[in-house]
């Protein structure tokens, strides 16, 4: 079956998501452009599942067809004509049927308007009035799929994916729960604005990173107010053990399971959940946790002072004192953390006017029985950005602190 995934604003980070995720092959890749990726899979998935573990996709769905550009306009009109049957499903439709049209390439999609007016001949000969759904943008954004149902019985989104060479053509299967996600991140009720919250669609993406499975534990030492654990309950894990050094981030932590227990309806309710979270510094979380207990850890460790005078000096000392925390702290993972285990971690990169101060890994991980790991080795894309230590790049517009992802491996 082939796929395709619109990838979110940082095209890197989603494709590196699904090769961890899916454990994809670079010949499994058709296509891969800033905003799409088309691959072959041997096995059918449940995309309604599937989008709400993955942090980095906006919409996921199936190719139908794949032919190489350019064609005549009979041709399209073959095209359009297989799309009524292999899209289209109207045998439960009663009522109205909306449809839309998203075209991810260059330019415009010059037959859309014709495109638009097959579908509603067609539909029309069947006896099922329709509505074209429009929006001003080239691409329709998974609100307005969702609100227009154009992903149920009674819709369809088209999908037309053009590389400059190939173009495809599928049907949308399903969108990020944007609604849910939104309520996650600022409905929780255990919230350390100063601290700094993930965001938790981010926090999805480093759990897929670490390659765990549902039934690992998974720690996260600098747990915070918990977005990382919280997402991992959701996704599916069970066995979660949390720690801070701040008594205050323990219980915002605890407060935010409870509010997750009782309000998100997706919440797998026949899972059992497994979780511990307790005060600790992580210079001695071994003394806490048995050695090679843990299978993943997924953290997001203090990332300096929230306010300083930004100078470079400042920062050079700060990132002096992270190295040494995160040192001691990466020491204390390779005692409690199975050989082979995977930590995934964010180090922050303090952007100055004219270049950014990144962490020294020499220091971090001086003596030290991880290395890092390249999560795309491999894959050769001009669209792929790693940093020349094969680590991962997230920034958000106007953040002056970038997270780097970094995936160590025991
Ligand atoms: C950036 S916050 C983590 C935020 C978390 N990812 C979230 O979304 O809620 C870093 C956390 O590290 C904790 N921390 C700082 N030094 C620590 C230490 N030595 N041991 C354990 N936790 C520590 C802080 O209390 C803080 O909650």
């Amino acid at each position: 079956m082939r796929y395709f995934f619109i990838l979110g604003n940082n095209p890197t980070l989603s494709f590196a998501e699904i090769v961890s995720v899916f454990k994809i092959k670079p010949e499994q890749v058709l296509a891969l452009t800033e905003k799409t990726l088309i691959i072959e899979l041997a096995q059918e998935i449940d995309a309604q599942q599937i989008i709400r573990k993955l942090g980095g996709t906006i919409k996921i769905g199936v190719i139908n067809f794949q032919f190489s550009i350019p064609r005549t306009r009979d041709n399209f009109q073959t095209i359009f004509n297989d799309l009524m049957f292999k899209l289209i499903n109207t045998n439960n439709v009663v009522g109205k049927f909306n449809f839309g049209i998203s075209y991810y390439g260059a330019g415009k999609f010059k037959q859309e308007k014709n495109l638009a007016m097959e579908i509603k001949k067609a539909l029309k000969e069947k006896g099922i009035s329709s509505r074209w759904v429009t929006s001003r943008e080239k691409v329709l954004s998974s609100v307005v799929v969702e609100q227009n149902k154009l992903v149920s019985d009674r819709g369809v989104e088209v999908v037309i994916i053009s590389d400059g060479t190939k173009c495809w053509i599928g049907k949308t299967l399903a969108v990020q729960p944007f609604k849910e996600l939104s309520a996650r991140d600022y409905g929780r009720p255990g919230r350390d604005d100063y601290s700094g919250m993930l965001p938790p669609k981010l926090a999805q993406i480093l759990i897929n990173l670490s390659g765990a499975e549902f039934g690992n534990v998974l720690l996260d030492p600098f747990c915070g107010s918990g977005t990382i654990l919280t997402e991992a309950a959701l996704m599916g894990f069970q066995n979660l053990i949390g720690c801070d050094i701040s008594e205050k981030a323990v219980e915002d932590s605890r407060q935010n399971f409870k509010f997750l227990m009782s309000n998100v309806k997706s919440m797998p309710n026949d899972i059992m959940l497994n979780i511990k979270l307790f005060v600790c510094d992580v210079k001695k979380l071994s003394r806490k946790i048995k050695p090679n207990f843990i299978e993943a850890i997924v953290t997001e460790p203090y990332l300096g002072p929230s306010r300083m005078e930004r100078n470079e000096k400042n920062i050079r000392a700060v990132a002096r004192q992270l190295e040494e925390l995160y040192h001691q702290a990466i020491g204390e993972f390779a005692k409690v953390i199975k050989p082979g285990g995977r930590a995934v971690m964010v180090w922050p990169a303090f952007k100055l006017d004219k270049f950014a101060i990144f962490l020294d890994s020499s220091r971090i991980l001086a003596n030290s029985s991880f290395k890092i790991i390249n999560p795309l080795l491999g894959f050769n894309n001009k669209i792929l950005r790693l940093t020349n230590r094969n680590t991962l790049i997230y920034r958000r517009e106007g953040q002056k602190i970038e997270r780097e992802i970094v995936i160590l491996e025991k």
